[in-house]
């Protein structure tokens, strides 16, 4: 299910055959924006190199669409092997779109997978200078640490509840029972 923020926007998860659509919107952020998300300035070759690292095995990416293209992201990436407990979490919004509630309704959506996944622990790392990034983990009740330059933001992720796992289900657009099986399989599976 789509839910517009912005008019004829929506945001929905993206597929692994739209990595492409990921990285067009990764090099049209501006300057500021492209330093913000990566924490620093980066050639366009880097991004041509971390977006084919981005749809994998694990990792769940939300986009903002507009008409097809994708003006902002969220990534949920698993850290460590096996079955992972935390995860790292990057956000972009494009500059015409910030400011609208799009950064909130991508990290709101990117916390109820997180909590869906078994993530006890979301790492997010931005600039100390990024107010903006810190004021909308603060909306979510983030724990700030701060940490030489950059500020490492940490999310508790609360448990799945089969309510939680219907509203992902729900924004997904898929059937129940193919969600919750999804879910029990990853809870399941020992920790
Ligand atoms: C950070 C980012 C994802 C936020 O997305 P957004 O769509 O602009 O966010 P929202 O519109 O939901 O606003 C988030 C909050 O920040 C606040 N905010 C907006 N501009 C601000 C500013 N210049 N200074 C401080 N707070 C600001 C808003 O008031 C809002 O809080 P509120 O809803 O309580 O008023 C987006 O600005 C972005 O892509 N920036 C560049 C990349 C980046 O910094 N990524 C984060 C590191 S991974």
């Amino acid at each position: 299910m789509e839910e517009p923020i912005v008019d004829g926007g929506a945001i929905r998860k993206l597929w692994l055959g739209e990595a492409r659509k990921y990285h067009e919107h990764l090099l049209r952020l501006d300057a500021e924006s492209r330093r913000n998300r990566f924490g620093g300035a980066i050639a366009d070759e880097l991004i041509d190199a971390y977006s084919k690292t981005v749809m994998g095995v694990g990792t769940v990416v939300h986009g903002f669409l507009i008409d097809g293209i994708v003006r902002g992201v969220a990534e949920l990436r698993p850290l460590g092997a096996a079955f992972p407990t935390e995860a790292e979490v990057a956000f972009s919004v494009e500059k015409p779109w910030q400011s609208h509630g799009v950064g909130s309704a991508l990290l709101e959506r990117t916390l109820l997978a997180a909590r869906n996944r078994g993530f006890k622990l979301l790492h997010m790392a931005c600039l100390a200078e990024n107010r903006r990034m810190q004021q909308l983990a603060r909306k979510f009740d983030a724990e700030l640490t701060f940490d030489f330059g950059s500020v490492i933001g940490e999310v508790e992720a609360p448990h799945p509840t089969p309510l939680s796992v219907i509203r992902e289900m729900m924004e997904d657009g898929h059937g129940f029972a193919t969600a919750m099986l999804e879910v029990q399989s990853r809870l399941l599976r020992p920790a």
